[in-house]
């Protein structure tokens, strides 16, 4: 079962509503800590608890809405949403108050004040269908944080936390008639029995996998997740690579390229909504092989390696030969994926990317782009692009990139690209976008990648 179907069926806790089932609405937010920080406390964080399944939450804490406020008082959030009217019909109500409060645990431990902008940006997995965000804009606005406890604060237990720790150091593996769920705890133990059973599926943060599964399309009788292994947790860098662990979730990813890549933190910036951030992966967009997966035009243009192990030895495959076909992947049965090694970016490349979506926040790609790109005296010394949403993978452009190279950097060179375009892919029609809408925008991402690029270079 889920999260949400365990709090509201079996805690009888019905504060956290099931309205979409799939991850879009926000109204199961709930706030979960899995890690302890830097301070040794737990750092809570918003997710949907409608797909993620109940094995998914071992080891962590959960806060509902339920718990946010004290014997005493509301939650600064919850007095703010009543000063403010925030609520109408009141059914989003509890998972809008979640999201704030992951909102105030983010901003109060940063040492930062709330703004309009970050408000908004919090709240972009939460509906209401009153129509109520101006009150709840301006309830996230009024909320006092000086009366705000951190829940990493309010439910710290060193005991408990030793005796989760304690718990950690030991593999579960639940058997249950035919169905089997695996926990390891080290690497070599999910390789063992990935090994031993290719019907084991490997689940990281369930954004993928608990949507189709809600829509019954899917079973998965055999699962092994990953998130008690420390190694695969990890994500750093040196001059030549940034490693990326299997269970990283995209908020940690966007959070650490920042400074790294800034064009690819604007990108993740409008992935999804901060819950589903906080408990998908990159790895997950990775494997999961959308050809509108929006981390993927930069890590194929950037030839980036998918980290491959299994009990017979490890591989990198380089995301071009990753991918064969529609959600055909070049990945052995026992192998799972432990990390994503992408090159850091040389001294002077220039990076663009794009999504175009029906509406900014929240919503699924219909084309992107990704350029990579050196000029130097003018010219176009090395140029890698790829586009998603065209064909039946994220393709990279190895004509136009031939083209590119060696080529004078000015407009029309980009609008030759562009021409070159409709005779490169050949996209579908489907209720996302049209084949000619796809095709113009393609070759318009050309032009604006010029158009912003050309303030950039140095003369
Ligand atoms: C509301 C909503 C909005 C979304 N918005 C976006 C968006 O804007 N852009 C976008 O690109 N995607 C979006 N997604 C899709 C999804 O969130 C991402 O693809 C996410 O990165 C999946 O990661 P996960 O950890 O949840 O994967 P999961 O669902 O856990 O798994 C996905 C696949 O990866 C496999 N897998 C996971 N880990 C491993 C491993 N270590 N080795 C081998 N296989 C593995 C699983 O078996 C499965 O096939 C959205 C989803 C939802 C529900
Ligand atoms: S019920 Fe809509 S996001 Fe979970
Ligand atoms: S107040 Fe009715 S759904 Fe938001």
């Amino acid at each position: 079962m889920t999260l949400a179907q365990y709090l509201r069926e079996k805690e009888c806790m019905t504060g956290t509503k099931v309205v979409c089932a799939e991850g879009d609405c926000g109204a199961c937010t709930v706030l979960l800590a899995r890690d302890t920080g830097t301070d040794g406390k737990l750092s809570f964080k918003s997710v949907n608890s409608c797909i993620i399944p109940l094995y998914l939450i071992d080891g962590a804490h959960v806060v509902t809405v339920e718990g946010l406020k004290t014997e005493q008082d509301l939650h600064p959030v919850q007095s703010a949403m009543v000063e403010c009217n925030g609520a109408q019909c009141g059914y989003c109500t509890p998972g809008f108050i979640c999201a704030m409060a992951g909102l105030v645990e983010k901003t109060k431990s940063d040492n930062k004040s709330i703004t309009e902008k970050k408000a908004k940006n919090y709240l972009t997995g939460n509906l209401c269908r009153c129509t109520g965000y101006q009150p709840i804009i301006n309830a996230a606005m009024a909320i006092d944080m000086s009366k705000a406890v951190l829940l990493k604060d309010r439910y710290y237990d060193a005991e408990w936390l030793e005796e989760i720790k304690q718990m950690k150091n030991h593999s579960l593996m639940m058997n249950l008639g035919d169905k089997k769920i695996f926990l390891p705890v080290t690497k070599a133990e999910a390789l063992k029995a990935k090994s031993e059973d290719h019907d084991l599926k490997l689940i990281a943060g369930s954004t993928d996998i608990g949507v189709v599964i809600n829509k019954g399309k899917m079973t998965t009788p055999k699962t092994m997740a990953l998130y008690h292994i420390d190694e695969l947790k990890k994500i750093s860098h040196d001059k030549d690579f940034l490693v990326v662990g299997a269970t990283v979730t995209l908020s940690e990813f966007e959070d650490y390229v920042e400074t790294l890549v800034p064009e690819l933190k604007n990108i993740l910036h409008i992935f999804a909504s901060p819950q589903i951030k906080n408990q998908g992966t990159l790895v997950g967009n990775v494997v999961n092989a959308s050809p509108i997966g929006d981390t993927i035009p930069y890590l194929l243009a950037s030839d980036a390696f998918v980290v491959l192990e299994s009990v017979n030895g490890k591989r990198e495959v380089v995301m071009k030969e990753f991918y064969l076909g529609y959600k055909t992947l070049n990945m052995q049965k026992d192998e799972i994926v432990t990390a994503i090694k992408i090159p850091m970016l040389k001294n002077g490349e220039l990076v663009k990317l794009y999504k175009a979506s029906v509406r900014r926040d929240l919503d699924i790609s219909a084309v992107t782009f990704a350029g990579i790109l050196e000029v130097e005296n003018k010219k176009i010394k090395t140029a890698r692009f790829s586009l998603g949403g065209v064909a039946a993978t994220v393709v990279r452009l190895k004509d136009v990139e031939a083209r590119a190279t060696g080529a004078d950097f000015k407009r029309e060179t980009f609008e030759d690209f562009a021409k070159m375009i409709p005779s490169l892919i050949n996209p579908l029609s489907d209720l996302r976008a049209s084949k000619e809408y796809r095709l113009k925008v393609s070759q318009n991402f050309f032009l604006k990648c010029f158009d912003e690029l050309v303030t950039e270079v140095k003369a």
